[in-house]
Parts: structure tokens; sequence; C-alpha cells
């Protein structure tokens, strides 16, 4: 790949008179970090960031004021490659363009109040430095023999330095929104060994937590030596690094030193997906003091947790949180460490309603969105990717493209705000107009359709499910959501013929997928879900329905076949149906295909399949293997709304209104769910002792709760006075007990 060193720009100007205030406005074409006066500016990590450049950039605005000062200043940036130049996916550089471009504003007000502008351009000059190369798939080189003292300071003798060159880029230019990636906390190796036999100059750093980000590692050395990092989520069968599953992203950093006393090595333009970190070219044995894993992420607020007596289960809901951290950088991906790293539309929206509960994933969503309409094509369509990218498709086809509908209607029910859905309607408007391009007689991805038919129910196990039974199933799904889109923003008119929309392709399901006595086409577990779930059946062919479903569960060993598609619906299907016993004994289940079967083995993040390593077969098809994909964490919304029992009233979004309504099963006697919601801290919290369910519950301030006690209570009251089984509680704290029934 590309050798070319990151240039380092820089800009000295004076200053004559007392500043009122300084704001630099600041963007880069591939990845800035900005210098004044000696002093990096600001938290953000690999701004701006990943969008469709070519449509939008954002830039950032930092107050700068108490970092100028009378006399002559600096200003500088470093710039990397990014997603803009370097590696995308498996694609090759440059999908956006090549070289980085640097665009910067320092806008300075003075005390008598005039004001001065100090803007990128031909009176700017650049050099280069420690970082040789950059790349976010293939690591980063840096020589730290080359760093030039002193460059982003007043006064560096810049010689050698060449001038810059102007150029133009048409694009949109957008204020920031959205959190920008942080370094968000700093972990320390649980253990380093030796690699190889001694004297061996190699040593494996294990994290204890498959995480993403980029290392620091403080180290004493001669000048040019030079070391080697290489990552890896797992350890192949010899305790060497397994890197075979990242593809062709060689994920290595290398570092030489200057070889004057200790020197910190930390990259700047690039991240990996890793538990483990490989340092060859050493003279002495580290020790883990030497390593520290930097977790970068979207720097979103933590808002919800959830926690239980089994703890299998509180292992799994830290591999989801792990997840949901490790592909939130800025775009929500399927996973951080091959050469892929796409902001996965079907992924996303299978994720969202978890993400939105760990987090505050409002504005992270809203930049989504705007991504995934930045991606459509002049028919509307919605490709499988966004931000798009060449070669991967228009049509992201059923439970992929449909992201662009889902996403924004849970993070609108999560927070109540209205904006998602008011500025992308007619874009969602005109997507669900596009599906009659992929339908014929309201059957979408029809068998003669000669366009992209949709990725079916990805990676289930061996119970395919016909890809235009999840096409019309989701058709009707996706334009019943669009209904109430327009429902909420008060359109009527369109609320009516989507909802009429979503009936005829009910209907249309119903006569072609699903016999008189109840059994919907193929069989599969996703084929009853999607039917149960989107209410596409009759009602009276619902109880047999969920027998079937129930059957085909029982027999395969109480263990589920569902893929992305049909597994984050399954255990609420089940639910509500009246079959929680079944849901528990999924949940349960320890052998693959399980939830629970990657933590038996040490996982501590989501595996992307189900059986990612076993003893028998080892490694899944490298090919496609990943250890960290948050795809089948979507079962964290269940684990908060059915076993610690917080939900979303159906009809009253933001949690003004909630559900509490714990069900408690699976051997459990203990769980907990806190939420910070718009309104303030929502907590249920539970426990079955002696005979008694003892159940607190949090209401926050200007939003009210209607509660419901298991069917297993009897008895119940609160705060002492007795009480019916189900009641509405305003805000407060509440003591809830009642006598538990055991079999
Ligand atoms: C990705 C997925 C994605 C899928 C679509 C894979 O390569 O990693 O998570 O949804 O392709 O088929």
């Amino acid at each position: 790949y590309s050798y070319v060193p990151s240039p380092y720009m820089r800009r000295e100007f004076s200053i004559g008179k007392a500043i009122a205030q300084a704001r630099l406005y600041i963007t880069a074409l591939g990845i800035y970090e900005a210098h004044l006066n000696g002093q990096k500016i600001g938290e953000a990590e690999l701004a701006p960031g990943w969008t469709d450049y070519a449509r939008r950039v954002r830039y950032q605005t930092y107050d700068v004021t108490a970092l100028l000062g009378e006399g002559v200043n600096c200003l500088g940036a470093i710039l990397g490659d990014g997603w803009f130049s370097g590696h995308l996916a498996w694609l090759s550089r440059e999908t956006y363009g090549d070289p980085p471009k640097l665009l910067a504003q320092l806008a300075i007000t003075y005390q008598d109040g005039s004001t001065e502008t100090i803007a990128t351009g031909p009176d700017w000059s650049h050099g280069f430095g420690a970082v040789r190369s950059s790349d976010l798939l293939m690591g980063e080189v840096q020589d730290l023999r080359k760093e030039p003292a002193g460059w982003d300071r007043p006064g560096f003798a810049a010689n050698g330095w060449m001038p810059v060159e102007a150029t133009k880029y048409e694009t949109k230019l957008v204020a920031q929104y959205a959190p920008l990636i942080e370094a968000v906390e700093e972990i320390k190796p649980v253990s380093v060994r030796m690699k190889g036999a001694w004297p061996s100059d190699r040593f494996i750093f294990d994290m204890g937590q498959n995480m993403v980000g980029k290392i620091r590692f403080r180290v004493q050395g001669t000048a040019g030596q030079t070391l080697t990092f290489r990552f890896a989520e797992r350890l192949d069968k010899d305790g060497g690094m397994y890197t075979t599953n990242y593809r062709s992203a060689r994920s290595t950093d290398y570092v030489t030193l200057a070889g004057n006393g200790e020197e910190v090595f930390e990259t700047k333009f690039t991240f990996h997906g890793f538990q483990y970190v490989e340092v060859a070219g050493l003279s002495e044995p580290p020790t883990v003091d030497n390593l520290s894993g930097i977790v970068l992420h979207s720097a979103w607020e933590p808002t919800g947790d959830f926690s239980c007596s089994e703890p299998l289960l509180n292992q799994l809901q830290s591999n989801i949180r792990w997840g949901w951290k490790g592909n939130s950088l800025d775009v929500p991906t399927d996973c951080p460490q091959r050469d892929e790293r796409l902001g996965w539309t079907g992924d996303a929206q299978v994720f969202g309603r978890t993400a939105c509960f760990l987090s505050d994933a409002q504005t992270f969503f809203e930049k989504y969105q705007q991504d995934l309409e930045d991606s459509t094509n002049a028919d509307g369509q919605i490709p499988p990717v966004a931000p798009t990218v060449p070669k991967i498709g228009i049509d992201g086809g059923p439970a992929w493209s449909d992201a662009f509908v889902i996403c924004p209607w849970t993070a609108y029910r999560v927070y109540g705000d209205t904006t998602i859905l008011e500025r992308h309607y007619d874009a969602m408007r005109k997507w669900v107009d596009s599906l009659q391009i992929s339908s014929r007689d309201d059957i979408r991805s029809y068998e003669g359709y000669t366009g992209f038919k949709g990725f079916g129910d990805w990676l289930n196990t061996n119970a395919e499910t016909p890809i235009e039974l999840i096409g019309t199933a989701f058709y009707a799904y996706s334009s019943a959501i669009f209904a109430k889109i327009a429902a909420a923003l008060g359109n009527r008119e369109d609320a009516k013929t989507y909802g009429a929309l979503s009936e005829r392709v009910k209907k249309a399901f119903q006569n072609r997928f699903v016999t008189p006595s109840g059994l919907v086409s193929s069989g599969t577990q996703t084929a009853y879900v999607l039917a149960l779930h989107f209410d596409l059946l009759p009602s009276d062919l619902r109880a047999p329905a969920l027998q079937l479903l129930v059957d085909d569960i029982g027999w395969r060993g109480w263990k589920l076949s569902t893929g992305f598609v049909g597994t984050s619906y399954l255990p609420h299907v089940l639910t509500e149906g009246g079959r929680l016993d079944v849901a528990y004994k999924l949940l349960m289940q320890k052998g693959w295909p399980s939830w629970l079967y990657a933590v038996t083995q040490g996982a501590t993040t989501i595996w992307e399949r189900w059986d990612g390593w076993t003893e028998d077969k080892g490694f899944q098809d490298p090919g496609m293997n990943s250890f960290n994909h948050y795809a089948y964490g979507a079962i964290g919304e269940w684990l908060v709304s059915t076993v610690a029992g917080i939900d979303l009233d159906p009809d009253v979004p933001a949690y003004k209104k909630s559900r509490l309504a714990p069900r408690p099963g699976g051997g459990l006697t203990q769980a907990q769910a806190h939420l910070k919601t718009r309104f303030g801290k929502l907590s249920s919290s539970w426990a079955i002792e002696g005979g008694k369910f003892r159940w607190n519950i949090v209401v926050p301030p200007n939003a009210d709760a209607s509660t419901v006690f298991p069917p297993e209570a009897s008895n119940p009251t609160c705060n002492g006075v007795a009480v019916p089984n189900q009641q509405n509680l305003p805000a407060g704290s509440y003591e809830m007990v009642a006598d538990w029934l055991t079999e």
C-alpha cells in the first residue's frame, strides 16, 4: 500500500492585539490531528470521521481562545489517509480521492471588536515527520527519529519544508453532528509471555478483552531499533497470533525508535480490533506496564446496564456492550478488524434498539440516517452499506435496506424526537415506493426478479428461509412502520395510504406462504418468527403457528436455527406467545448455536457466527469469521425488556410512559436494569427469595409507568399496600412485594 508519509502542515501568524475570542473551524478529507502552539487541539480521534465525502463533510469547531497569545503563533495539522484515501473494506485505496486535504479557518475576534481570519491557503508550508504511513486497515508506521521537534510552535526552523498546494473540492460542508470518536478508556494487559524459545525477541500481550482502538507502548531502546506490532482476536492452537480472519487487513504497526530515553509510541491514524498484541524487535522482555490498550469509539454517553444472578448472562451482557463499543466508530459497523468495517444496514437495524439502551445514540443514528439518505440512488433505493462504497450494490434487499425506516423509528421511539423522521421523511417514502421495483403482485424479491434479491436469513444454521418470504414480510413490516412515522408527524393521508399498503402486502403474504392450518412456507423458525412478530397471520392461526415454531425448536434439542434476520425477534415471539419457558431454554442453552456458547468458550465480544470456533472443527472459514460482530447481541433488547422488565410503552415514545413487566425464568433469582432516559433514571430490579418476589422500581420525574407483576406472583403489594397485579404508577420509587409460587 501507499508509503507516502503523513504531511505535517503549518502556518505562523502574528497577533498584535488583545484577543476576545478565537474559534477554529477545521476538517479534512482524510484524518487530521490539529495543533496550535505546541498543543493538540480537542479530544477527537480520527476526525472528521466518515461520511460520503463527495456529498457531505462535517467540520469541527473548537474554542481555542486560551491557546493563542500576543506575538507569533503557529497553527498546524498532521494528515492521515483515513477512509478518504486509505484502504476501505476489500476495495483498494483512494475510494474518494488522494492525497488527503486540510481545510481550516481560525476566526479571531479582538477585544477592540475587530476580527481576523487565518485560513488554510498557499501561505502554509508542509514537511514530514514521524508518521511514515498510515492506513485504517493496514496499520501505521512511525519513525520517531524523524519527528521534527517543535514543528507546531512558532520559531521552528522549517528548513526544507515545501509550499502546500491549494486545491478545490466540491462538496457540502456541514457542522459536526453526532459525537466524535475519542479515546474513551485505557485498559492494561492481563499478561505477557514470550513467544517461541529463548532467546526470542517476540512477546504476546493478552488484553483480557477483545477491544477496538490502538495501543500505547512505552519503551527504552536504541536509535534505529524497529518494533513490530501485530494484532489478533484469537490465538491459534499453538498459542500464536491467529490473523487469517483479518483477511487482507494487515493490521500491523511499526515504530523505529529515536533512542533518547523512554519513548512513547502511539498511533494517530489507524485502529485495530484485537485481544492480543504481539511485539517483535525488543531487546529486553517487557512487562504488562509497557502496554496500554486505548479504546476508541464515538463518545456517546453510556445510559443503560443490565445484570442478573447468572454470571454467564452477565458476561453475555458485557460482550454485547463491547460489541457496541467496537462497532460504533462514527458508523455502526459489522466488524472492526478485518478488511470490511462497513456500515452494514442489516446489522445496524437488528442491533439498534440494544444500542439505544446501552448508550445515548440519538445523534449517532441521526448521523447514520443521513449517511443512508446520502447513499440513495435516483429511485430511492438504499444500498447494503452506508456510507455507500463502490461495487457493493444499490439495493441492500429485505431486512438490510429496511434499516432506513427501522433505525429512525427505533430512535424516535427511544428518544421521542421527531427530527430524524421529519428530516428524512420524503426519502423514506420514496424508499418504500421503490420496493415496487423488486416486487410483483406485492411479493418482494419475487422469484423471477433479476435485481438483488437480498441476503436471506444471513448465517442461519442450515434452515434457509425463502428470500421472497423474508422480502414480503419486511415489505409489510416496513410499510406499516412508515405509516406510523406518517402518523407521528401528523400526515394522516400517508398514514392511511401506507397502512393500506401494508395490509395488502400482508394478504399477499398469507395467500402465498401460509396454509389454512397455519403452516408457514419452508417451516423454518425464521419463517414463523417473521409471520408472528410482524403480525402477518390471521388471528386464529397465531397459536398453531407458534406451536409449529416451538416444535421445530424442540426437535432440534431446544436450539435455535435462526440467522441475523430471525434471531433478534425469536425470544420476543416466544414470550408474547406464552412460551417464556422456551425463550429461557434457548437463552440458557450452552451448546451451539446459542448466545451462551461463545461465552463458555471465553468470548468477550459477540461472534459473527454461532460456531466461530468449536472444539471439533476449530475456526470457522476465515473468509468470514469475525469475533466482534454485534448482530447477535440484539438479545440485549430482550434481556432488558423481559428479564429485567423495562420496556417502552407501544404508543408513547421516550419512556414518558414505560412498561415495567419483568418475567423471571431460567432459574434466575435476581435481575436488574437501569436506564438513563430523557426524563431521568428508570429502573427495575427484582429478586426471588424465601417465597417472595421483591421488586424495586424507579419511575423518573414527569413520566409514569404501567407495571405488571409476573403471573407467578400473588398478593402483590406496593410500598406495603395491597395493589392489583397491574397498575399505573406516577414518578417515584416503589418497593413492590408479592408471594412467589414455585413448582
Ligand atoms: C457482513 C455482515 C453483513 C453481511 C451481509 C457480511 O460480510 O460482515 O455483517 O450483514 O455481509 O450479507
